[in-house]
């Protein structure tokens, strides 16, 4: 049960996503949503083994974690200049507690990175989607409108 509450949340994190970039007019936001969606469709590779719909596949488990940790380390810096736009969910708060918003990246990079070296089973999915949507959320509920 709480394997499947845990899919269902981390799929309710992509909804939406697929057309938001359209009409993005500034180039810096464009980028920091482009590295987003990167992060939530290595996500997607990991939920639909979760879930059986795709083959599990070690090879392919890692290297999807090991693409989220890429990722989370190179967020800070796409977050570090205060750029906005009309089509951007980035709140203020990012740039009054940039540390916190780095310390939260820095999270969700360990949590992938110790993943994308240990997934070994199917069983391990589940508490892998657990831990890497716990620190999608903590970061997503702060400074994500
Ligand atoms: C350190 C903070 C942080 C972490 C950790 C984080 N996100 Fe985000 N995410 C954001 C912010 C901020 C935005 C909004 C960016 C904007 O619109 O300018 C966002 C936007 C997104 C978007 C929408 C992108 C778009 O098309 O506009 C997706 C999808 C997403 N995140 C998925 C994830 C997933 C999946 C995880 C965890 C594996 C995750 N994020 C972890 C901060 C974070």
């Amino acid at each position: 049960m709480m394997r499947t509450n845990t899919i269902l949340c981390v799929a309710l994190l992509f909804a939406g996503a697929a057309f938001a970039h359209s009409g993005v007019k500034n180039a810096a936001v464009k980028a920091r949503m482009d590295a987003m969606s990167g992060i939530g469709a290595e996500m997607k590779i990991l939920g639909q083994m979760a879930k059986g719909v795709t083959v599990f596949d070690q090879t392919a488990a890692r290297a999807a974690a090991a693409g989220i940790a890429k990722h989370a380390a190179g967020t800070p810096v796409l977050f570090e200049a205060d750029e906005d736009d009309p089509k951007s969910e980035a709140k203020a708060e990012i740039w009054t507690n940039f540390d916190d918003f780095v310390k939260k990246s820095q999270n969700l990079e360990g949590i992938a990175a110790g993943l994308s070296t240990t997934i070994a089973s199917e069983a391990d999915l589940g508490i892998a989607m657990k831990s890497l949507g716990a620190s999608c959320h903590a970061c997503h509920k702060a400074y994500r409108e």
